[in-house]
């Protein structure tokens, strides 16, 4: 299939938006300096924080961003579980998932969570990280998966 492009210029830090990618949705989500630095706070609440199962390209970083450029994650919004469709929820301690929870993804099918890379806690039905699509930038703004 054809690559998608999307202009990530307007994403403003805590923003997502999604880009259709081979009929799957494929999420971008813009990090500002405090959610890149919580990122690695929560390394041991994680099932596999350094990606060993890859769920990524090669040539994307095995670290707490699983990003080409650390300001943007993307990854397919798909759970790993049985395929439902998680939640954005970047806020901080919000009342339902906890004063621990520091942003990510919240699945409500049988309630996996991923944080903003998309690495999957521990003891969730959730077996892996969520999936990176291949991708690259053509120029500072704009992106191509695929
Ligand atoms: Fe997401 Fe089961 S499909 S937790």
């Amino acid at each position: 299939g054809a690559p998608a492009k999307a202009d990530v210029s307007k994403l403003e830090p805590g923003q997502q938006m999604t880009v259709e990618w081979r009929g799957k949705p494929v999420w971008v989500v813009r990090r500002g300096e405090e959610a890149l630095a919580n990122l690695e706070k929560l390394n041991e609440r994680l099932a596999d924080p350094m990606s060993e199962k890859p769920q990524q390209p090669d040539y994307i970083p095995k670290n707490a961003a699983r990003a080409v450029r650390p300001e943007y994650a993307v990854m397919v919004g798909i759970c790993t579980h049985l395929g439902c469709s998680p939640t954005y929820r970047p806020e901080v301690a919000p009342e339902d998932l906890g004063p621990e929870w520091l942003g990510g993804f919240f699945c409500p099918c049988h309630g996996s969570r991923f944080d903003l890379s998309g690495r999957v806690y521990k003891s969730v039905p959730a077996p892996t990280n969520l999936v990176i699509p291949p991708h690259s930038y053509e120029d500072d703004n704009t992106l191509v998966i695929g």
